[in-house]
C-alpha cells in the first residue's frame, strides 16, 4: 500500500509587489535581488487571511481528488504563520470546509513543514488509520518581516497549496528521509512572542525573522543533496532517472547548486521563485499544483519532493506519480 497524492490545489493573494516596488519604500534594486536570489516578485496578503488562501487551495485539490470535504478523515496544515495561535490554521479549515469527521493539527518545520506534514500523512495512510487526508503548507511571512530589514523581507511571499493524499497500490511515495538538528537553530529565527508573565522579568521582546544568509546557504547546498540521494536510493532509482526535482523556493542559487551537485540538467527542477519568493512552508504544495496544472506531471513519472529550512530541519520524499 502506498500514498499517492490525487489532488493538489493552490492560491496566492492577490496584490503583486514587484522588485522595483520595493525599490521605492526601501534602500534595494531589481538587479540586486534578481541577481542573488532569482525573485522577481512576491504576493503579499493584504485583504486576504491565511485560511482564506488554504481553504481555496483545499477545495481545488479535493476536487481534482474526487472527494468531498465530509470524506476527510484528516487535516494537516503546516506553517509557522497560522491566523492565530489558538485555534490551529487545520481547526480553523476544518471548520470553513465543514469536514466535521476530521481530526485537525497544525505542524511547525518551517520550510520543510509540507514535507514533514506529507511524510506524517504517508504513515497515518500505510498504518490504515486513515484513508483520506488533506495536507496544506501555507504562510502569509509578511506579517513576520521586519520591513526595515533589507537583507531578508525581500526574500519572502505568502500563499497555500494543498494536496489530498489517499491509499493506492500502484503509484505513490516510496521513501522519505527527515532530519533536524537544533543545535544549528539560530541560523533562521523568529521570536514573536512578549513574554506576558508578570513573575518574568527578562522575556523576549518582540521580533521578526532574522537570517544568517551564509549559513543557511552552506546548511542547504549540502544537506539537500544528500537528503535526495538517500531517498532516491531508497526507493530504488537512480538519481538521473528522477523527472522532476521539485524544491523548497528558496533561492535560485540553491537550486542550481544542488542540480550541479546531483549533475542533473537544471530543466528538471521547475521553478516558481521568480513570481512568488520564499513561501516557506507553502512553497512546496504550491509548486506542486503549478507543474499539475501545467501538464507537466505524467501517471507513473519518478518526482522528488525536498524542503529544508528552519530548525534546521530537512526532508525529501521519492514517489512516482
Ligand atoms: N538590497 C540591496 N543590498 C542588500 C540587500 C538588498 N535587499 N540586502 C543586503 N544587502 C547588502 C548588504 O547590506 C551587504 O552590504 P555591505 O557589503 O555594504 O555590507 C551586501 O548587500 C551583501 O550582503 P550579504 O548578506 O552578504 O549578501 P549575500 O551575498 O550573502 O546574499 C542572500 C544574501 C541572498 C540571502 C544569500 O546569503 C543567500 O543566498 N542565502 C541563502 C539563504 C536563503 O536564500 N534564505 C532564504 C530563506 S531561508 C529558507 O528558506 C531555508
Amino acid at each position: 500500500m502506498k500514498t499517492r497524492i490525487c489532488g493538489t490545489g493552490s492560491a496566492l493573494p492577490a496584490r503583486v509587489v514587484t522588485n522595483d516596488d520595493l525599490s521605492k519604500i526601501m534602500d534595494t534594486s531589481d538587479a540586486w535581488i534578481s541577481s542573488r536570489t532569482g525573485i522577481r516578485s512576491r504576493h503579499l496578503a493584504v485583504e486576504e487571511t491565511l485560511t482564506d488562501l488554504s481553504e481555496k487551495a483545499a477545495l481545488q485539490a479535493l476536487e481534482e481528488a474526487g472527494i468531498e470535504p465530509g470524506d476527510l478523515d484528516m487535516i494537516l496544515a503546516a506553517t509557522l504563520s497560522a491566523d492565530k495561535l489558538l485555534p490551529s490554521l487545520s481547526c480553523e479549515l476544518q471548520s470553513r470546509l465543514g469536514a466535521v469527521g476530521a481530526v485537525a493539527f497544525d505542524i511547525n518545520a518551517a520550510c520543510s513543514g509540507f514535507l514533514f506534514a506529507l511524510q506524517t500523512a504517508d504513515v497515518y495512510i500505510r498504518c490504515g488509520t486513515y484513508r483520506n487526508i488533506l495536507v496544506v503548507g501555507g504562510e502569509i511571512l509578511s506579517k513576520l518581516m521586519d520591513w526595515q530589514d533589507r537583507s531578508t523581507c525581500v526574500l519572502f511571499g505568502d500563499g497555500a497549496g494543498a494536496a489530498v493524499v489517499r491509499p493506492d497500490e500502484g503509484c505513490g511515495i516510496l521513501s522519505s528521509i527527515q532530519g533536524s538538528d537544533g543545535s544549528r537553530g539560530e541560523a533562521l529565527l523568529c521570536e514573536n512572542r512578549k513574554n506576558n508573565n508578570p513573575y518574568v522579568t527578562n522575556g523576549t521582546e518582540l521580533s521578526y525573522v532574522s537570517m544568517d544568509g551564509q549559513e543557511v546557504y552552506k546548511f542547504a547546498v549540502r544537506t539537500v543533496p544528500k537528503a535526495i540521494l538517500d531517498a532516491v536510493e531508497k526507493a530504488g532509482f537512480a538519481v538521473d532517472e528522477i523527472d522532476l526535482f521539485l524544491l523548497h523556493q528558496a533561492n535560485i542559487r540553491i537550486i542550481e547548486s544542488v542540480a550541479k551537485r546531483l549533475k542533473v540538467p537544471l530543466e528538471r527542477f521547475p521553478m516558481n521563485l521568480a513570481e512568488c519568493g520564499n513561501i516557506s512552508a507553502g512553497s512546496v504544495p504550491i509548486l506542486l499544483d503549478y507543474v499539475n496544472r501545467r501538464g507537466m506531471l505524467h501517471p507513473g513519472d519518478k518526482v522528488v519532493l525536498a524542503g529544508f529550512g528552519a530548525g534546521l530541519t530537512w526532508g525529501a520524499s521519492a514517489l512516482t506519480w
